[in-house]
Parts: C-alpha cells; sequence; structure tokens
C-alpha cells in the first residue's frame, strides 16, 4: 500500500493507471477507521481497479473547536486496517497541502434547502467545508467512483448536490450502515461512550427499528410520536430530531406513499452526539 501527503505525488502515481484505463475509486474517511470503513473499502473494489483512501480530519466542517481538537486520530491502527482491507494508496495531507496559505479562502455553493435542515440546522456552514473537502479530494485523484457511508444520509445528499453543481463525472456510491451486533451504527465517535452511553446509545437504532416495524400500522405523526417517546426520562440522553423525511428534500414526509422516505434522528448521548437512520422506501 502506496502512502502520499502531497497531491503532486498522488496524482504521479494514479497517472499510469488512469493511461491504462484503469478505474479509481476515492474513500475519503477523517480517519479513526472502524469495519464501516473497511466496508466502503470492500464495496470500492467491485466498482474499481484502485482504491484510494483519504485521511485528513478537515477543519472547515467542524463548528464545534472543541468536537476538532477531540477528534480521534489513531493513525498507526487506521493504516494496518487499510492494509488489510486490500486498499492500494492512503492520500492522507497535511492541513496546508489542502488549504495552502495563499489560496483564495471563499468557499460557497448552492447545495439546496436541505443544506439548511437537520444536521444543517445543528451544525451551520457544516456542509459547505464538508463538500469544500470532497471537491478539493476529488480534484486530487480523479476518481470515477467515490463511496460514502448511508450512516450520514444529508452528507450524501449534499455531495450528490455538490457534483451535479459541478459536472463532475463522477459516480457517488453510498454504502449501507454497518452495525454493532446490537445495532449501534458504527461511528468514529462511538469510542467517546462511556459504559452507561454506550447501553444508552441503543435508543436510537431502536427508535428507528420501530418505525421500520411498524409503517404500515401508524400515522407519520403516530410514528414519530411514538419513536421520540422513547427517549423521554432517558438520563443523559438529548434528542435533536427524530423526523421522517423525503430522502430527496429531507423536508418533512407529507404523505405515507411518497416515494423516497428515510426516518432520521440525531441525539446527543452524555456528551457524543451520534446520528443514525433507516431508509424505509426508496
Ligand atoms: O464523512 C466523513 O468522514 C467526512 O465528512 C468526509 C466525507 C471525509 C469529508 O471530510
Amino acid at each position: 500500500m502506496e502512502i502520499f501527503t502531497t497531491k503532486s505525488a498522488l496524482s504521479g502515481y494514479l497517472t499510469s493507471f488512469k493511461n491504462e484505463g484503469k478505474k479509481i475509486a476515492i474513500v475519503p474517511t477523517m480517519g479513526a477507521l472502524h469495519n464501516g470503513h473497511i466496508s466502503l473499502i470492500k464495496l470500492a473494489q467491485e466498482y474499481a481497479d484502485l482504491i484510494i483512501c483519504s485521511i485528513f480530519v478537515n477543519p472547515t466542517q467542524f463548528t464545534d473547536p472543541k468536537d476538532l481538537e477531540k477528534y480521534p486520530r489513531p493513525i498507526e491502527h487506521d493504516l494496518a486496517m487499510l492494509q488489510a482491507s486490500g486498499c492500494n494508496g492512503v492520500f492522507m495531507p497535511e492541513i496546508d497541502e489542502m488549504y495552502p496559505k495563499n489560496e483564495d479562502k471563499k468557499w460557497h455553493i448552492d447545495l439546496g434547502n436541505a443544506e439548511f435542515l437537520l444536521e444543517g440546522a445543528f451544525r451551520k456552514g457544516h456542509y459547505q467545508g464538508v463538500t469544500q473537502i470532497v471537491k478539493k479530494l476529488f480534484d486530487a485523484v480523479k476518481p470515477d467512483v467515490a463511496m460514502f457511508g448511508q450512516k450520514d444520509f444529508q452528507q450524501v445528499l449534499m455531495i450528490k448536490n455538490m457534483v451535479a453543481h459541478f459536472k463532475l463525472p463522477i459516480s457517488i456510491i453510498t454504502c449501507p450502515i454497518i452495525r454493532e451486533e446490537d445495532g449501534l451504527a458504527m461511528s468514529s465517535r462511538n469510542i467517546h461512550l462511556s459504559a452507561t452511553d454506550r447501553e444508552n446509545s441503543l435508543v436510537l437504532s431502536k427508535s428507528l427499528q420501530y418505525v421500520i416495524d411498524n409503517f404500515d400500522n401508524f400515522s407519520l405523526e403516530e410514528l414519530e410520536n411514538k419513536a421520540k417517546s422513547y427517549y423521554l426520562n432517558i438520563d443523559g440522553v438529548e434528542l435533536d430530531y427524530f423526523t421522517i423525511a423525503n430522502g430527496d428534500t429531507l423536508e418533512a414526509a407529507k404523505s405515507k406513499d411518497e416515494n423516497n422516505l428515510v426516518a432520521l434522528v440525531a441525539a446527543k448521548v452524555g456528551s457524543t452526539r451520534l446520528i443514525d437512520n433507516m431508509i424505509i422506501r426508496q
């Protein structure tokens, strides 16, 4: 597995593969890898000949400086996981490589109204930061396909909107959520959960599963109210939102007959903010 820290070294390596007509996939990450990330690498192998994983903790997408500071960075562990996964190359640039000091810092693109809903309402500017770095990574790798986890459902939608905005010839593949045996969606943030938080965190997947299991039996309002009631009286858990939304617009669903429906949740468990979702119908 090759490791690159500069765009020029990476693009030098990729040129010969591109000239041979090989397909290239990128798996963008912020490190602190878990089996969810590895599932992206494995799925990428079905779409491309060469897999590049990027590891970069992107400062422009953090709205809370403390969150950025405490973001885990277990680089040796990440590299060992990537090596074992069959990943071909890792791109792990320093901040200056992605945000040169002399660069015009302005970045703002129209991501549609969905930018401001759900996570966008709680983390102002977050998706501008995410799409900014993903565009930079796409420019550096010029991939044919890019893999993203469904756990960040809104992020995938925003990245698809960015790709449409720039008319980039890149297929965006959404990979299913990988869960722990008891249902908790895998996330780099889970390592911050105390034993009690870890137990409490199951409320997210349980409340989503309730909606999936009971979708045919109740109205949208009843389903949401019942799901939200899971969060009452759990010490140390604070619900930010639980919604059944249209998967294209992220607006609250108006009818159970809509084509693309997804239940999404965000909650603070102890001091860790977790998100999760389950697709009801695509
Ligand atoms: O999902 C993530 O880890 C990040 O938001 C991403 C897509 C790597 C951009 O920094």
